[in-house]
């Protein structure tokens, strides 16, 4: 029987042959709910060449997709664009397998797979702007240190106008179909931007010098081939603009309210909140962390001006789901938000200063006054609630209009 695994050509000289995990549902904290692809790519220049390798579990479907073009001992070279172990786990026996003559890093990656896998193979650093001639065609190394490791680099293949560009531009999607072109729009800029949010936005500032550099590196890009998810080969300045918007984060009339609640005090405290935000003409994402993942609050938070953030007060602090989600956030850095904080309690009532004292650690301007309830809020107490979504609403429609 033939092998179920084949490689796809990419273009007129690579082929994809990575990996579809289709049951992976966990990357460090980020829900993936539509699995992921490790991607690996096959350069068949007269030097061969295979630009990165897949999770550990994954090396028989990438050897078997490569025997589908080429018998593996015949690679010359390996290209470590990024360290992160769904990318190198299998590299340490792949080395032993096929025994290329030399795999290549960046500075940084070079000590990075040193002290992951404790080997003596010697690995040679490429620096940024470094060529390597691979018989018919060169390719050329770019550091993006940062994106989202300090050893991450992207690889050009000059002849085929082609980016390795490592995780930038990808996204946790496991399917059959390789292209961009072959996935709903909207698909791909809700995986695209969920991934963003999870894993990338922490370095923004860095995501929009390094999109200058290669705008002013003056290389060709036709295809861009990413470590996650679909292959963009056609019109690939939209997955560049939607980079540059979530990496400039410029406030927009949008905002989330995020809580959790005991017995509904602080639920209710939110949606009088959510109801005078909409109402003066601001779109609301109301999210119940007692049901949400944090993965998809960060989502919402990529392009929202506002965050406003609930919790009743339990063991005189917040409740657990509230210190989870503002844990992560507080991690990605997301920027330029205004925001406030409400809850309710029942004797001691601390809830509303940690949310506070954390949204202003994220350097969150806190725009309007913060609300603190003792039981269960009365109609007054509502009210004020209302004037709180009010006052951010009237911040967050000048700072918007401001753009
Ligand atoms: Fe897909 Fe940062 O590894």
């Amino acid at each position: 029987m033939k092998d179920i695994y084949e490689a796809v050509k990419v273009s007129d000289n690579v082929y994809w042959v990575g990996a579809i995990d289709w049951t992976v549902r966990d990357f460090h904290g980020y829900t993936t709910p539509h699995g992921s692809t490790y991607n690996a790519y096959l350069v068949m220049a007269d030097d061969i060449t295979l630009i990165d390798t897949v999770k550990a579990p994954f090396m028989d479907e990438m050897l078997s997709r490569i025997k589908s073009v080429v018998d593996p001992s015949k690679i010359k070279y390996i290209i470590s664009n990024h360290s992160e172990m769904d990318h190198s786990g299998c590299l340490p026996e792949m080395i032993d397998l096929i025994k290329p003559q030399t795999v290549f890093a960046s500075a940084v990656g070079v000590k990075t797979l040193k002290e992951l896998f404790h080997r003596e193979n010697e690995i040679i650093e490429v620096e940024d702007g470094e060529t390597l001639n691979i018989g018919n065609m060169e390719l050329t190394f770019m550091e993006t240190r940062m994106i989202h490791w300090p050893d991450s680099m992207f690889t050009y293949l000059d002849k085929d106008e082609l980016l390795f560009s490592q995780d930038a531009f990808g996204m946790h999607l496991a399917t059959l179909e390789r292209f961009a072109d072959e996935i709903p729009a909207a698909t791909l800029e809700y995986e695209g931007a969920t991934y963003y949010a999870n894993i990338v936005l922490p370095y923004s500032p860095i995501v929009l010098k390094v999109l200058e550099k290669v705008a002013k590196s003056g290389l060709k890009i036709k295809i861009i081939a990413p470590d996650h998810g679909p292959v963009w080969r056609k019109d690939i300045g939209w997955i560049i603009e939607l980079y540059k918007k979530w990496a400039s984060q410029k406030p927009t009339a949008k905002a989330v309210v995020v809580y959790a609640t005991m017995w509904h005090s602080t639920e209710k405290m939110a949606r009088a909140i959510s109801e005078a935000l909409a109402r003066e003409g601001v779109k609301v994402k109301l999210l119940s962390m007692n049901e949400t993942h944090r993965s998809e609050v960060v989502y919402e938070v990529l392009d929202a001006g506002a965050l406003i953030v609930g919790s009743p007060t339990l063991n005189n602090n917040i409740l657990p789901q509230m210190a989870d989600v503002m844990t992560y956030l507080k991690g990605l850095r997301p920027a330029n938000k205004i925001g406030a904080a409400f809850g309710s309690y029942g004797w001691s009532g601390e809830s509303v200063k940690h949310l506070e004292s954390i949204l202003k650690e994220m350097k969150v301007e806190i725009a309007a006054e913060s609300i603190s309830v003792k039981n269960v809020p009365d109609s007054g107490v509502l009210e004020k609630c209302h004037e709180l979504g009010k006052t951010i609403a009237a911040e967050l429609l000048k700072r918007a209009g401001a753009n």
